[in-house]
């Protein structure tokens, strides 16, 4: 029997209890031996609860029990859970790990003290909630190099647009509807900006190149300028707006890495991924495109997700699970406004007709095609330009407001296909 310790018991945490308890028999089978839960640390009270006698307050208890095999800090956030994790593994002890913030800011240090001290780190489930996808791309996919990786990354927001476009919905009230039903982060801010996403895509991208790429180099943009107006352009461009995280490998070696709404074309993978679902689209050299497929929010799909990895390290307490990535290099992401890219832009130009105003853009950019939508204002112009560098979009985005056209809103359109 391996004596195991659960940090945090929110919706998470109960979540791993709960599925350690109910799939016991099975998850002996697969382990080779019983999982016992010993202790649950949180600073709460749950004297209700079935799991009452493992409850300890003290993070301690658990570093120095010997019979402590693995944990699993589901706690989230960096403080305390950084400074846990990195004594638990330096005492011998292997971790599993839903924090994708710690994974994001901390996954190389954190993998150099595991590969140190003989102990594994896992964390399936910090990206794509119950979708299998660390592990596939660590051993199964090992033999590609990775062109490109492009995903639907945060459950909230998918679901937020989602309602938007097939329901019309208010942003507010979809994301109070997430809220409810548990997909948000506690704080919605980072749904919302983005930022859940961004932890995401660097831990892929971190995975696939090999080297640590940090979310504050990331550019990050969230869905919240984006309106049903928006949406309605959209689909008479032929797509719908997603918000796609994307990490790429340039010719001179360097990744491009991005997290924005992006407009995606009808006929991509990523198009009919809607509600709380994740997709994850790799795109191997000798692979092709291979799309991974979940629930990547809600507490038993992640709860599953960070139990495979704590049966994954009782079968392995002897030996390291090879997974590692070196740290960040100057230089190694590329500048976002280098990339060269479409963009979609809404805009009201109030005195001046429809025609002159997109005459003005057309003119600008060296050729636009013109979007359009039911019961638009008069003044309102939306149109998609040619690919160009983005510094020289912005630029023209000047321009085209210093000659009286003042723009609302401004998406990318994906190469997503
Ligand atoms: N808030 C996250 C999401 C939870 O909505 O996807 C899973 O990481």
């Amino acid at each position: 029997m391996v004596e195991v310790a659960i940090m945090g018991f929110g919706v998470v945490g109960s979540g791993v209890a709960e599925v350690l308890t109910s799939h016991q028999e099975s998850i002996a089978r697969r382990a080779k031996q019983e999982i016992h839960i010993k202790y649950i640390l949180d600073i709460r009270d749950f004297a209700d609860s079935p799991y009452a006698s493992k409850f300890t307050k003290s993070f301690e208890t658990i570093l120095n029990d010997p019979e402590i095999k693995v944990v699993a800090e589901v706690i989230g956030g960096l403080n305390p859970s950084y400074d846990y994790v990195k004594q638990l593994l330096q005492n011998g002890k292997s971790v599993v790990t839903s924090n994708k913030e710690l994974v994001a800011q901390k996954g190389a240090e954190l993998l150099k003290i595991a590969q140190d001290n003989n102990v594994n780190f896992l964390f399936e489930a910090s990206v794509g909630g119950g979708i299998p996808i660390i592990r596939p791309m660590n051993q199964c996919l090992a033999a590609n190099d990775v062109i490109e990786i492009a995903g639907i990354l945060n459950g909230t927001t998918n679901f937020i647009l989602t309602k938007m476009i097939r329901e019309q919905m208010t942003f507010d009230d979809a994301l109070s509807m997430a809220q409810r039903l548990g997909y948000a982060e506690r704080n919605p801010a980072a749904d919302i900006e983005g930022l859940d996403a961004c932890r995401k895509i660097c831990i892929l991208a971190s995975l696939a190149y090999g080297r640590h790429v940090y979310p504050d180099q990331v550019h990050t943009q969230g869905i919240t300028n984006i309106t049903l107006e928006d949406v309605a352009y959209a689909e008479d461009w032929g797509g719908v707006i997603k918000l796609i995280g994307q990490a790429k490998k340039l010719e001179n070696g360097q990744i491009q890495v991005v997290v924005a709404p992006m407009f995606v074309g009808r006929e991509s993978q990523l198009a009919g991924v809607d509600d709380v679902f994740n997709a994850i689209l790799v795109r191997g050299d000798a692979t092709g495109d291979v799309v991974f497929y979940g629930k990547g929010a809600g507490k038993l799909p992640t709860a599953s997700a960070v139990v495979a990895d704590i049966i994954d390290c009782v079968k392995h307490t002897e030996k390291r699970i090879y997974l590692y990535w070196a740290d960040a290099q100057e230089g190694y992401v590329s500048d976002y406004e280098e990339s060269v890219i479409p963009v979609y832009m809404r805009a009201t130009a109030p005195g001046m007709d429809d025609e002159t105003a997109v005459g003005i853009a057309d003119e600008l950019f060296g050729g636009v095609r013109r979007l359009y939508r039911d019961n638009a204002p008069r003044e309102e112009i939306a149109f998609v330009t040619k690919e160009l560098p983005l510094r020289e979009i912005k630029r023209l985005r000047d321009e085209l407001e210093h000659r009286g056209v003042s723009v609302i809103s401004m998406v990318r359109i994906s190469d997503l296909t």
